[in-house]
């Protein structure tokens, strides 16, 4: 159940719209089903994730570790691994890239890829080309960030007959997967 008293407490820039946002959409994932996250620097989307997803969905997050512009790759994994115990939430970690990671799975095997690591173009087309044979047939793809023209540069050339949802006030995009 969701908890943004919890979340607010980790440092990051997830509004509470976008959490809410977030939650619907991880919500629907179903509960035999494998939910995976590119970039959760300290947890904050993380904890979004964890506090909504059915009890048996399997969670991983993906981060090669490097920080942000804004926020300090010094002891990220430090201090993600301290949010996850004082907060009590436990996704499984990938250590590496899109690229490394996608080979953890099946094609086909997943049913919410969740981006939110490197906004420039190229890194956003490598995350989602990467990921996408491993999507189920009618599963979503969704990120942070649609306000980054790169962002939605990336998202244009991928999909570019796909419908790709947005919601007033925040900037999480969301797509579903034919
Ligand atoms: C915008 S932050 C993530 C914010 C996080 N979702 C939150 O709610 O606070 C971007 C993260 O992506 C990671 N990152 C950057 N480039 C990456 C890449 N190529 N692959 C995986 N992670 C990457 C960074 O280490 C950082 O933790």
């Amino acid at each position: 159940m969701a908890n943004y008293e919890l979340t607010r407490q980790i440092e990051g820039t997830f509004s509470e719209p976008e959490m809410v946002r977030l939650n619907g959409i991880v919500s629907k994932v179903p509960d035999d089903g494998i939910l995976v996250e590119i970039g959760c620097l300290y947890g904050r989307s993380s904890s979004v994730i964890y506090y909504a997803k059915k009890p048996n969905v399997q969670f991983f997050t993906v981060d090669i570790f490097v920080g942000t512009s804004r926020w300090p790759a010094d002891k990220q994994y430090e201090k993600l691994i301290n949010n996850m115990s004082k907060f009590e939430f436990y996704p499984k970690i990938i250590h590496g890239n899109s690229e490394m990671a996608s080979s953890h799975f099946e094609d086909q095997s997943i049913d919410l890829l969740f981006i939110d690591a490197n906004h420039e173009e190229e890194f956003v087309t490598t995350d989602i080309k990467t990921f996408l044979p491993k999507m189920k047939k009618g599963s979503t793809i969704s990120g942070h960030d649609w306000g980054f023209p790169s962002v939605q540069a990336a998202l244009k050339s991928c999909f570019p007959n796909s419908d790709i949802k947005l919601q007033q006030g925040t900037s999480i995009w969301e797509i579903i997967i034919e």
